[in-house]
């Protein structure tokens, strides 16, 4: 027998194109208010692009049980919605002034507009959301705001501290992964799918997650901002540790230490710079480390979905994982 033939991105996204052009549809349909901020701040973050890796692997979750309906446009649009709004708040967070390769909402409105206009979203999401009429559904939703908020929170509880691992994929799973392993649920959800086949791609989605959050921070290190489109060396400046400096803490002398301590603390690059901080983690080959952890979630995250039989759509949920290992931005 022969192996089935590979899909490549741009299949997947022809695959895709008529439900991402629905969403992008329902996206500015439902940022739509009387007060003029929101209407506004709401197309420009929906302008502003992005990946839509999220609503693209909700998609594809629901596809794969041939799934018919509209729920999957409606949730598509409502995971991208409440990944704009942390995106929102986080950029106020973290005091970010670019985000896809302009202005960051925060530097446009101001701080308060935009707490407000985050807030509105939310809820605009779970408006959305009530349609599907399925409490599971809200449930879902609800649980994933709330620990997408505390990863927020207890992140900034450890700025500018060393953490452990443990406690670094805990964050990066609140952060990130959470949603991830949600898009594949909903997917699931509104397919039909069985408990196991749920569990299956929440998995997935869990793994591609946090394969997607190590390689980011992998980029905030090495990438450039005209390429990633936001702020990078970010992490350090904000006082967070992502794996890579972890690894290398495990391995470095003292004074290697102290010139990390120094970043963290002072929150800013002063007298160290950025290309010496690479050198340090080069040293300790921790950036090849970081991405080779990176690599086995997705591979983890293939592994989950191996029972399902193989079609068009499984290929494509096989391909997301290198694609998201090898990205750039
Ligand atoms: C940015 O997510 C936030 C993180 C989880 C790192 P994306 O990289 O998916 O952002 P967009 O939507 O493509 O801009
Ligand atoms: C992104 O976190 C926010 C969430 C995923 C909730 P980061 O602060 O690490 O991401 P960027 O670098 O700003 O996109
Ligand atoms: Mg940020
Ligand atoms: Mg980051």
């Amino acid at each position: 027998m022969s192996a089935p033939a590979a899909i490549n991105g741009k299949e997947i996204f022809d695959l895709l194109r008529e439900d991402l052009v629905a969403i992008e549809d329902e996206f500015g349909r439902d940022t739509i208010s009387n007060v003029q901020a929101i209407t506004e701040i709401g197309a420009y973050l929906r302008a502003g692009g992005g990946k839509r890796i999220r609503p693209a692997l909700l998609l594809l979750a629901a596809k794969l049980f041939d799934y018919q309906g509209h729920g999957a446009v409606r949730l598509g649009a409502v995971v991208e919605i409440i990944h704009t709004a942390t995106l929102v708040h986080d950029d106020i967070i973290d005091e970010a002034k670019t985000r896809r390769g302009r202005a960051a909402a925060n530097t446009q409105w101001g701080n308060s507009k935009c707490v407000l206009a985050g807030d509105w979203l939310y809820m605009q999401a779970f408006k959305i959301a009530v349609e599907e009429r399925n409490f599971r559904i809200l449930d879902t939703l609800i649980e994933l705001t709330q620990k997408m908020v505390e990863g927020e929170l207890l992140q900034m509880e450890k700025l500018g501290r060393f953490i452990t691992l443990q406690e670094h994929f805990d964050l990066i799973y609140r952060k990130t992964a959470c949603l991830f392993s949600v898009c594949m649920r909903l997917g699931a959800i509104l397919g039909g799918a069985t408990a196991e086949q749920e569990a299956a791609l929440g998995r997935y989605g869990h793994d591609l997650g946090m394969a997607f959050q190590i390689v980011d921070d992998v980029l905030d290190l090495t990438a450039s901002e005209e390429i990633l489109g936001k702020p990078v060396a970010s992490d350090l400046r904000e006082g967070k540790v992502t794996m890579s400096v972890i690894h290398t803490l495990e391995r470095c002398t003292a004074s290697e230490r102290t010139k990390i301590e120094t970043i963290l603390r002072e929150r800013s690059f002063n007298g160290v710079t950025h290309a010496h901080i690479l050198e340090i983690l080069q040293r300790y080959g921790s950036l090849e480390a970081a991405t080779a952890r990176a690599a086995q979630y997705a591979e983890s995250a293939q592994r989950s979905i191996c029972t399902f039989s193989d079609s068009e759509i499984k290929r494509a949920l096989l391909w997301a994982p290198e694609f998201v290992v090898a990205r750039e931005k």
